[in-house]
């Protein structure tokens, strides 16, 4: 499913609500919640929206779970980092109990922070397999979401719930969720904003690329997908262009 909305700010105060209707949800059916955040621009607004009234004081945050799609291998501190960021915008203003965010932490070599990170989401999941009430995505301008980079070997990982990926062009590494872990949640939303991102999106939605060129069409959940897009990303979907004729 499609959501266009106005604007960023629109997108995010739409995020926000179905983030809130999701983890009520979750308690009411299963006493928890548990989301992976997304990275990168795009969610912050929406985060620091959960951060303020309706949502802040209306969320369960006592049985809800943070944990992260991706990260990558930088300091805590480090601007770069996915878990500062949604630290800033959110953890830090809302009453979560501490050991209920599980960020990921590139302490050790990448490929030992993924195989620690790993064991921790099989201790969490019981061993059974890790299915997320919600994954929150972004779409990279080359197609890519979480740290699932366009030809990475990663891709076709069928066995690991966590992966370490080298994002050489950065100079850094990066740990990720595998899209076969992204495709057991119960619902993933894309958030997608801005005119860089609409041949991408194109590309994802209605075009046949190859799945390795384009890595967010390996994004096909058993639960519900949900494509929550500004109009300036949604300006090169013919689908829309048909509809508003
Ligand atoms: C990250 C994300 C990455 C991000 C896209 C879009 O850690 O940066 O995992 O996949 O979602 O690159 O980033 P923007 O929202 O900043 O455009």
């Amino acid at each position: 499913m499609i959501r266009v909305c106005a604007d960023l700010e629109s997108l995010s105060a739409v995020a926000a609500g179905l983030v809130a209707e999701e983890a009520r949800r979750a308690v009411r059916e299963k006493g928890r919640f548990t989301v992976a955040l997304a990275g990168g621009g795009t969610p912050r607004r929406t985060y620091e929206l959960l951060a303020q009234p309706p949502f802040r004081d209306a969320f369960p945050w006592n049985q809800t779970h943070i944990f992260w799609g991706d990260e990558r291998c930088v300091a805590a501190i480090d601007p770069r980092n996915n878990a500062r960021m949604a630290r800033e915008a959110l953890l830090d203003h809302v009453p979560i109990p501490p050991d209920h965010v599980h960020a990921m932490v590139c302490d050790q070599s990448p490929a030992d922070s993924a195989r620690k990170y790993e064991a921790l989401l099989r201790e969490f999941f019981e061993g059974g397999p890790p299915r997320f009430d919600l994954i929150l995505l972004g779409l990279g301008e080359d197609g890519h979401t979480a740290s699932l980079f366009p030809g990475s070997p990663v891709l076709g990982e069928r066995q690991r719930w966590v992966a370490e990926v080298p994002a050489a062009e950065q100079g850094l590494h990066r740990l990720t969720l595998t899209a076969q872990v992204i495709n057991q949640a119960d619902l993933v939303i894309f958030l997608v904003s801005g005119s860089s991102k609409a041949r991408a999106l194109r590309e994802v939605l209605e075009e046949t690329p190859q799945p390795d060129r384009i890595p967010a069409r390996l994004i096909r959940p058993s639960g519900r997908l949900l494509w929550l897009v500004d109009r300036e990303a949604a300006k090169g979907l013919q689908a829309l262009q048909r509809e508003a004729k």
